[in-house]
């Protein structure tokens, strides 16, 4: 054979060796499986896989109320279902984070011919090395003792992440939500992080006489609150969702009204209408 020849044949060999291992030529899902196809129930790192049902992924993700302004990030993604279908059907930005080569391969490879790479990453990463705090929705599928490892770290998220487990709860943090679907034998929980609100405050009225001490006693997104100081608003009942603490008191007409706060780190400011009077007060932790 010529050497030109030989040469154009050796490029052609390589360039098919190439894509075959990268997935590059892929057109199709069964393109990206021809040379490794997962079965359900194989072993993982710290959790086998077992995907999560489509239609299951669909209802957490809609519970998380996912937008285009979220980054979506899957702990243990499997093959990238949760990742693509955040970005396919919400538009949000997302990561998979896998410790398997070979999953990892085979959701890149699907992310590729979904045309999504602009939109998610798919890692090769042990989720308990790997820093994923930029994530405004985490998801998860992995079991129970694994969720307790990571709450400590999933608790310092910025307040108001959502968080969605797939079966598996955390301990005695109770979710704010449980997510059923129609066909799945499984159920799935959401999380939302609470601002940490735990402690004394001092609040000044803005613009007004009143100050007082509020104390407030948190178990996770529960609260209880007691007040303390001339002119404290009579508080019934607390809610803390994130950062937003909304406050039911009691005026002196014995009317419930509502207080709606916002928690900066040692900063709450609290407003609404009380005895007749619009007021604000701002709160500094002690
Ligand atoms: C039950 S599957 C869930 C897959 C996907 N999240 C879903 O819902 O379809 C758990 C996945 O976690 C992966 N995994 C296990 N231990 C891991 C670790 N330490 N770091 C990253 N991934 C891990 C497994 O390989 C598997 O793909």
């Amino acid at each position: 054979m010529h050497r030109g020849h030989r040469a154009i044949g050796a490029f052609v060999a390589a360039l098919t060796v190439f894509a075959a291992t990268s997935g590059w030529a892929a057109e199709s899902r069964a393109d990206c499986e021809r040379d490794f196809s997962p079965r359900s129930g194989q072993a993982g790192k710290d959790v086998i896989w077992v995907p999560t049902q489509e239609d299951l992924v669909m209802a957490m993700l809609k519970a998380a109320k996912v937008t285009p302004d979220d980054f979506v990030i899957d702990l243990g993604s499997g093959d990238g279902r949760i990742p693509i279908a955040a970005a396919k059907h919400f538009g949000a930005r997302a990561m998979g984070i896998e410790y398997n080569p070979q999953m990892v391969q085979l959701a890149q490879c699907y992310v590729r011919v979904e045309g999504l790479e602009d939109k998610v990453t798919i890692k090769q990463a042990d989720i308990f090395e790997t820093d994923f705090s930029e994530a405004t929705v985490l998801t998860l599928y992995l079991l129970s003792d694994l969720n307790m490892k990571l709450r400590p770290t999933i608790l310092k998220m910025k307040p108001g992440t959502r968080v969605v487990s797939n079966s598996f709860k955390m301990g005695d943090w109770t979710p704010d939500e449980s997510i059923d679907h129609e066909s799945g034998y499984t159920r799935a929980y959401l999380w939302i992080v609470p601002a940490d609100v735990a402690g004394t405050w001092t609040f000044e009225e803005e613009g007004g006489q009143h100050a007082f001490r509020m104390t407030f006693d948190q178990k996770f997104q529960e609260i209880t609150v007691t007040t303390a100081g001339e002119g404290a608003p009579n508080v019934k009942e607390a809610r803390l969702r994130g950062a937003d603490l909304q406050l039911t008191v009691v005026d002196r007409n014995d009317r419930s009204q509502t207080l709606n706060g916002k928690v900066e780190d040692d900063r709450i400011v609290l407003s609404g209408r009380l005895n007749g009077r619009t007021v604000k007060y701002v709160g500094r932790r002690s």
